[in-house]
């Protein structure tokens, strides 16, 4: 099991349903492919990890630094405003976690979110 950590769980599901949604999006663009969504959890030192994988087309690497930027989309359709990644951005940072895309992952996208089991607010 894993253990707890202290979070608004609707912005904890706002922020995956982003990744899963993102996910989704990926695989239908890229139909020769089997669309496997992979999501594992473990924990990781003193951090809960997250690892969301799919079989899309992946990112290219000369997008990879732009994709958290607001409004960044790649995405034709009017309700895709480029948004998700940075409101996961700011979910992870309010969390004091971090958020990772696997730069060498080639079979589609794979990213991990690493969630601090203790979250000590010293501000
Ligand atoms: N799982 C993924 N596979 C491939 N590209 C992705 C994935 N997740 C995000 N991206 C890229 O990052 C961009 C920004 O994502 P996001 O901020 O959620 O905006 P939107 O989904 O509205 O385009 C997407 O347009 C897409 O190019
Ligand atoms: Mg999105």
């Amino acid at each position: 099991m894993l253990p707890a950590i202290t979070a608004r769980a609707s912005r904890l599901r706002g922020m995956f349903k982003q990744l899963i949604d993102n996910a989704l999006d990926a695989m239908d663009s890229n139909r020769h492919q089997p669309r496997e969504l992979r999501i594992t959890t473990a924990t990781q030192e003193q951090a809960v990890s997250v690892v969301i994988e799919d079989t899309g087309p992946g990112v290219a690497s000369e997008l990879q630094w732009r994709i958290f930027e607001p409004f960044f989309t790649t995405k034709r359709a009017t309700t895709h405003v480029g948004l998700g990644l940075a409101m996961v951005q700011e979910v992870v940072n309010e969390q004091r976690g971090m958020i990772t895309l696997d730069p060498d992952y080639s079979a589609g996208c794979r990213w991990q979110v690493l969630l601090p089991i203790k979250y000590e607010d010293d501000s």
